[in-house]
């Protein structure tokens, strides 16, 4: 097979006439609000602020590549959520899109509870203070050392995964003499992405248990018979930046089609559902996410109907947001290092950071948007391609943006919408050493994560 033979993959020769991008902002200059954080705008001189505070200072104190989160964004974000769905729902950010201790603290103080997906992030939870029947532990495959400590700690739930693991956390619950609040994650035969939702292709995943084949139900019977865990509910999560409400929809539906079958065969109405995460953000201009609000209503009306037509009470809603909520706060601010006019082909602007603090643009050809923020300019837009310093011709950031034609090395740039899954996803490829986080509020930046150093690298390696 030929395809994609050259090892960059596709992308790498994907070479496109200028006329075939849209056309380039009216104003460079000009922040769209939907895509940068609350707080984020350009001061009079033309620099860019976060906090009150100038990114050119920030760069200065802290350095590049660095991830800039803004607090009072992520709080706001938080308590639109729990706003929105009110005391009667409960509102799990779902940590694998970013979690530090501080990032928990503020989930504590903002009333939101945690999702967390690994013994890692658990002690992240646990040592920055979260209760821990404010947690609820996920996986599809929660070692016997992660089930037992999460047990032990007290966790809220645990989301069941499969037929092994609800026979796992029964046994491990009775031994430590305790009795696990449990969801059964299931597939409810809907992936939803971006735009669109597809009822086919669904049961072929690692996650969950299917409804498909009476396998769901089957699971609710086991787990009832069980004497080490309790069963509170049903669990579903069917993708990932989702802005089309119906895909949400047929999973209400389902699930709720899935409580009346276990209240007409146990006599047993399970009292909770989640209805997991997913809702997308703006990485562009193009992209127009729902609000809190309207993402609750919409769910909120969805079950409240389907289990008036079933004769069910309305169970307690939980959702996991995890971009949702982090991902506008922050930006990645780089500095330009070079910049390359291939004639005919391309420009490409090389930062000072890449792929391995930003895998989403290689892995899933996420798009992102991008802007000159040391300085003003009024120069004419040139397209480019923002890459990184990697070892990779696929380590691209932006892969088409426009960005002031008088672009010189030295330049600040930052991008955009990257609180989520960037620094959760960040590695130390070729030994970058990964960025740190600064959270701005109110004229004030401190680093929460650290940036890691050589000394780190070389810890590691025991030689
Ligand atoms: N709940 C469950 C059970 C999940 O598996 C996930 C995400 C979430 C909640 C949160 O989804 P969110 O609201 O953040 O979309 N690395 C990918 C996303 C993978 C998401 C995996 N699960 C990315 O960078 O787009």
């Amino acid at each position: 097979m030929s395809r994609s033979a050259h090892p960059a993959g596709p992308r790498h020769a994907d070479v496109l006439t200028e006329g075939h991008y849209a056309a380039p902002p009216a104003d460079l200059n000009v922040l769209d609000e939907k895509v940068w954080a609350r707080t984020v705008s350009r001061d009079d001189d033309g620099a860019v602020t976060v906090g009150g505070i100038e990114v050119t200072r920030l760069a200065e104190e802290f350095g590049t590549p660095a991830y800039f989160l803004d607090e009072s964004d992520f709080r706001a974000r938080c308590r639109a959520w729990a706003d929105a769905f009110g005391p009667g729902a409960d509102v799990f950010y779902a940590g694998k899109a970013f979690l530090s201790r501080a990032v928990v603290r503020w989930l504590k103080e903002e009333g939101l509870n945690l999702d967390v997906c690994s013994g890692g992030e658990l002690t992240t939870a646990l040592d920055a203070g979260m209760p821990a029947e404010r947690i609820a532990f996920h996986g599809n495959n929660k070692t016997v050392a992660e089930i037992e400590r999460a047990v032990q700690v007290g966790v809220g739930r645990i989301v069941l995964d499969s037929f092994q693991e609800i026979v796992r956390v029964s046994h491990i619950a009775q031994r430590l003499g305790k009795r696990q609040r449990v969801q059964i994650r299931v597939t409810v035969g809907v992936e939803a992405h971006t735009h669109e939702f597809i009822a086919t292709a669904h049961e072929d995943q690692k996650f969950g248990i299917a409804l498909a084949g009476g396998q769901a139900a089957e699971a609710v019977r086991r787990a009832l018979t069980l004497d080490g865990i309790e069963l509170i509910g049903i669990h579903s999560h069917i993708g990932s930046q989702i802005f089309d409400m119906a895909g949400f929809e047929v999973s209400a539906r389902r699930v709720v089609q899935l409580l009346a079958e276990v209240r007409d065969e146990h006599g047993v109405e399970l009292p909770e559902i989640d209805l997991g995460g997913g809702l997308g953000i703006a990485y562009t201009s193009d992209d127009d996410p729902r609000e809190p609000h309207e993402i609750a209503k919409a769910l909120g009306d969805i079950v409240t109907r389907e289990c008036e037509a079933a004769g069910l009470a309305t169970p307690r809603i939980s959702v996991e947001p995890g971009r949702a909520i982090v991902g506008p706060t922050a930006f990645t601010l780089y500095e330009v290092g070079t910049i390359k006019h291939l004639e005919g082909l391309r420009t490409y602007v090389s930062v000072d950071g890449g792929m391995s603090d930003n895998i989403r643009t290689a892995l899933y050809d996420a798009e992102y948007s991008v802007a000159l923020v040391s300085r003003r300019s009024d120069a004419e837009p040139m397209l480019v391609r923002v890459v990184g310093k990697h070892c990779e011709s696929g380590d691209i950031v932006v892969k088409d943006a426009f960005l002031p034609s008088d672009l010189a090395p030295g330049d600040l740039i930052a991008v955009p919408a990257t609180g989520a899954y960037c620094r959760s996803m960040a590695s130390n490829y070729n030994h970058a050493l990964r960025p740190p986080v600064v959270a701005v509020r109110d004229g004030a930046a401190r680093v929460i994560v650290r940036r890691e150093t050589e000394e780190d690298l070389l810890r590691l390696d025991v030689g």
